[in-house]
C-alpha cells in the first residue's frame, strides 16, 4: 500500500504540473521557479522525466469498453417502446428502474451515492482533501420517445466508466470527483428542459412553479415525484438548490447530436460554448368564415398572419449576419383545421438560439415587432406574444478547455473546439461552477431517433478524455 501511495501521489504532481506547466515554464524565465524544486524533493524524481511519466501514466488508462457496451445495451431495455427505440419518460416505471441501474453501478465503482428530492443522483468518490469543492460530470438518462441509447446516457455510463479507469490505474484525486445523473433532462413530462439542472443552478420561480406543475394527465409534479420516491418530506424543492462555488468544475461528455466531427473524422470535440435557446408561443385570432362564401377582400385569415410571421421569423435570423444565429418555427397550428373553412386561430411556436445573447434578443424583439405589423396589416389580433423562456448562453471555462485539450493531445486523439448548438445540463451548471463539455462524433449526427449511434472506439475515446481531464481538474 505505501508505494502505491508514493505512486499515486508522484501522479499528483506530474498532472498537476502539466496543467500548470506553461506558467510555470513562464516563471522559471525570470526566476528559479521554486515549486519545481519542491515537487523534485518530494517526488524523489527529477523533474526532466516527467514526460515519459506522463506518458505512462496516459498509456495505463483503461476502458473496459465491452462492459461499457453491455450496461449502455441494458440500460436501452428500460424503455417504453420496443427496441432499437428507447422511450423513458421522467418517474415512469423504466424511469425508476433505469435509476435503480445507475446508483447500482455508481456503488460499485465504490463512489458514495446520495440523491436530492428531484433525484438528482449524485456518487462521490472522495478525494484526499475533501474539504475542497469536488470536480464533477454527468448527463441525463431520460429519454423522448422513440429516441435512441447514447444521447445523455455516454455522459452518465461514461462518467462512472471514467471514475474506474482512474481507480485501476492507481490513480488517487485531490478533490473529490462526482457523478451526477441529472433528473429530466428532456421536456418530455412536464415541459421542462434541464429540470433537474436548473435547480441546481438555484432558479427560485421554477422550485415554485413545479407546486403547481401537472402533466398531461393531470398529475401533479410533486405527485409523480412521490411515486418515484422522491419529495417525500417536502412541497418546498429550494433543498435541491446549491450554492455557486460548489463544484470547482463541471465537465459533460455529450454526443454530438450533429455531423461535424464524423464529417471531419476528428475523435474530440472541445467544446468552448453552448447556444441558449429562447421559445416564444404566438396566438392570432380573426374571423374565420366559409372558404368559399367570404371574399378575399373580407378576410382577416388568421393561418396567412402566421405564415407571414413565420417567413419573418427566418429573415431576422438571416439578417444577424452570423451562422450561429438560428431560428425555427416547429409547431404551426390552424383552427379549426378544415380545408374549407378561413383559419380564425392560428398557434405558433418559435425557438432561437445563439451563443451572443444580444444578437438572440434582436431576432426576438424584430419578431415581436413583425407579430404587431402583420396583425395590423391583416386584422387579425395578436391575442399572445409570449417569451416562454430565455435562457443565457454560456461559455466553457479556460481551464477546463485546456484540460481538455491537453488530454485529447496526451492521448494521441484529434480534436477541434467547437459550440455546442443543443443545449445540455451543462447551461445550467454553467451557472453555479466553471463548465466545459466533450463531444465524441455520433453517425450522420443522428439523434433523438433509434438510429443514433456511437462506435465503441469513439465512446473509450470519450471515456478517456474525460479520465485524464477529471483527473487533471482534481488536481487543480
Ligand atoms: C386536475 O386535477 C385537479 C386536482 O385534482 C382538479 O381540480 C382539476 O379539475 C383537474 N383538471 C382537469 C383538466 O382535469
Ligand atoms: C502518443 O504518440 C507518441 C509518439 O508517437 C507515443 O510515444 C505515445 O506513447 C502515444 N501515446 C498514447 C497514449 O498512445
Ligand atoms: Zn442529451
Amino acid at each position: 500500500m505505501s508505494s502505491r501511495f508514493c505512486h499515486c501521489s508522484f501522479l499528483h504532481l506530474l498532472i498537476g504540473l502539466f496543467i500548470f506547466g506553461s506558467t510555470s515554464a513562464i516563471s522559471a524565465h525570470e526566476n528559479e521557479d521554486p515549486t519545481i524544486k519542491t515537487m523534485e524533493a518530494f517526488s524523489g524524481y527529477p523533474i526532466h522525466e516527467s514526460n515519459s511519466l506522463i506518458s505512462d501514466f496516459v498509456s495505463s488508462l483503461s476502458v473496459e469498453t465491452q462492459t461499457l457496451q453491455n450496461q449502455i445495451d441494458e440500460l436501452s431495455t428500460f424503455s417504453d417502446s420496443p427496441a432499437p427505440s428507447v422511450t423513458r419518460i421522467l418517474y415512469s416505471e423504466k424511469d425508476v428502474l433505469a435509476r435503480r441501474y445507475i446508483k447500482n453501478l455508481m456503488g460499485l465503482a465504490g463512489l458514495s451515492v446520495r440523491e436530492d428530492a428531484v433525484g438528482n443522483i449524485f456518487g462521490r468518490w472522495i478525494g484526499d482533501e475533501p474539504e475542497l469543492p469536488p470536480v464533477a460530470t454527468g448527463s441525463h438518462i431520460d429519454a423522448i420517445p422513440y429516441s435512441g441509447k447514447y444521447d445523455g446516457v455516454i455522459g452518465v455510463l461514461g462518467a462512472i466508466e471514467a471514475i474506474n479507469v482512474l481507480k485501476r490505474s492507481g490513480f488517487k484525486p485531490k478533490r473529490s470527483l462526482e457523478v451526477i445523473m441529472f433528473t429530466s433532462e428532456e421536456p418530455t413530462r412536464f415541459g421542462i428542459s434541464c429540470l433537474g439542472s436548473r435547480l441546481l443552478a438555484g432558479i427560485e420561480t421554477l422550485a415554485n412553479n413545479l407546486k403547481s406543475t401537472v402533466d398531461g394527465q393531470n398529475i401533479s409534479f410533486l405527485d409523480a415525484a412521490r411515486s418515484a420516491g422522491y419529495a417525500n418530506d417536502q412541497d418546498d424543492l429550494s433543498s435541491v438548490f446549491l450554492k455557486k462555488g460548489s463544484y470547482s468544475a463541471f465537465i459533460e461528455l455529450h454526443i454530438e447530436q450533429g455531423p461535424i466531427l464524423e464529417e471531419e473524422g476528428i475523435s474530440i470535440g472541445v467544446v468552448t460554448a453552448i447556444a441558449a435557446p429562447a421559445s416564444i408561443t404566438v396566438d392570432f385570432e380573426g374571423n374565420g368564415g366559409h372558404a368559399g362564401a367570404a371574399l378575399m377582400p373580407t378576410r382577416n385569415d388568421a393561418g396567412l398572419a402566421a405564415a407571414e410571421l413565420a417567413l419573418a421569423v427566418e429573415k431576422h435570423v438571416l439578417e444577424s449576419g452570423s451562422i450561429d444565429t438560428v431560428g425555427t418555427v416547429g409547431i404551426l397550428e390552424l383552427h379549426p383545421g378544415a380545408i374549407n373553412s378561413i383559419p380564425s386561430r392560428s398557434h405558433l411556436e418559435i425557438d432561437t438560439r445563439d451563443i451572443d445573447e444580444k444578437r438572440r434578443n434582436t431576432v426576438i424583439e424584430k419578431t415581436h415587432q413583425s407579430a404587431t405589423t402583420i396583425a395590423n396589416k391583416r386584422r387579425v389580433k395578436l391575442s399572445e406574444f409570449k417569451i416562454i423562456n430565455q435562457d443565457p448562453p454560456a461559455l466553457s471555462d479556460k481551464l477546463i478547455i485546456e484540460a481538455a485539450e491537453a488530454a485529447s493531445k496526451e492521448l494521441n486523439l484529434t480534436y477541434k473546439k467547437m459550440i455546442s448548438r443543443a443545449y445540455h445540463d451543462s447551461l445550467f451548471m454553467a451557472r453555479i461552477s466553471p463548465m466545459g463539455m466533450i463531444f465524441i462524433p455520433c453517425y450522420k449526427g443522428y439523434s433523438h431517433k433509434p438510429e443514433e449511434f456511437s462506435s465503441r472506439e469513439d465512446i473509450t475515446n470519450g471515456v478517456k478524455v474525460l479520465a485524464l481531464a477529471l483527473a487533471k481538474l482534481s488536481l487543480n
